[in-house]
């Protein structure tokens, strides 16, 4: 599959690695390419484009970009560019305007994932994989075995589909299909809970399990 992943960071590598590793044909989008040489030297599969190149690339758009920036570089990669594809949020609304611990840009009665799909109506947006860190996401095999969760929250159910079988491409066991788009506020409102989990146990490498 075309995949075109919107981000230089950590997350945004990690996915490009793992989904060409798997053999997907992979581009990296960003506003700065010379950002992205050096960690292409060691993952040549992958190509570098802008954010609209990106775009327009993906049969599938990955949006992992700042959550403070995550509709601007949408913005940048072109609503013609997203119509009509699955476009796969794992970005956060994190606010570290007063530091850290960080609060939220977004919460409550609206989630930025469901402000991403009011901004782009014609992408199918499915939100996923922002509850665990960017090695979690794609090596979910490495935290006890993978015995724990991964949420899942779209409108379309054939766009939840797809992304759920990536996902067990990935090495997902536990796929939990919270229902539509809103119940992201949940899972972007977990990320509260997340960093404090973090400052307590010293490593991100750390996950949930839903048990009953
Ligand atoms: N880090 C994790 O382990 C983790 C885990 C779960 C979820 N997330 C979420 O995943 C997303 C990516 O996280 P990250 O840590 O890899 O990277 P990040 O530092 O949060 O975001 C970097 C990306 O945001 C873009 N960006 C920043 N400001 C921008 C602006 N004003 N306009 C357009 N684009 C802008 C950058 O574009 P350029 O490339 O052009 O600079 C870059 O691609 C975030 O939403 C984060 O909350 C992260």
């Amino acid at each position: 599959m075309r995949v075109g992943v919107l981000g230089s960071g950590i997350v945004a590598q990690g996915l490009s690695a793992r989904l060409a590793e798997l053999g997907h044909n992979v581009v990296i989008g960003t506003r700065d390419a010379d950002k992205l040489r050096g960690w292409q030297s060691s993952n040549q599969r992958v190509l570098i484009g802008s954010f609209a190149e990106t775009a327009a690339h993906g049969e599938m758009v990955i949006n992992a970009t700042n959550g403070a920036a995550s509709l601007s570089a949408l913005s940048m990669a072109g609503e013609e560019n997203l119509a009509d594809k699955i476009l796969v949020d794992v970005s956060n609304p994190l606010d570290f305007s007063d530091g850290f611990p960080p609060s939220l840009s977004v919460f409550g009665k609206d989630s930025l994932a469901e402000q991403i799909q009011r901004a782009f109506p014609m992408a199918k947006v499915v939100k996923t994989l922002n509850t665990v860190t960017a090695r979690v996401m794609t090596h979910p095999l490495e935290v006890a075995d993978g015995d724990h969760h991964v949420f899942i929250s779209a409108n379309d159910a054939d766009a939840k589909s797809q992304v759920t079988d990536l996902l067990k491409s990935f090495g997902w066991i536990h796929i939990f299909d919270l229902g539509d788009l809103s119940t992201a506020r949940g899972t972007e409102a977990y990320l509260l809970l997340w960093v404090r989990l973090y400052g307590a146990m010293n490593t991100g490498m750390i996950n949930v399990k839903i048990m009953k």
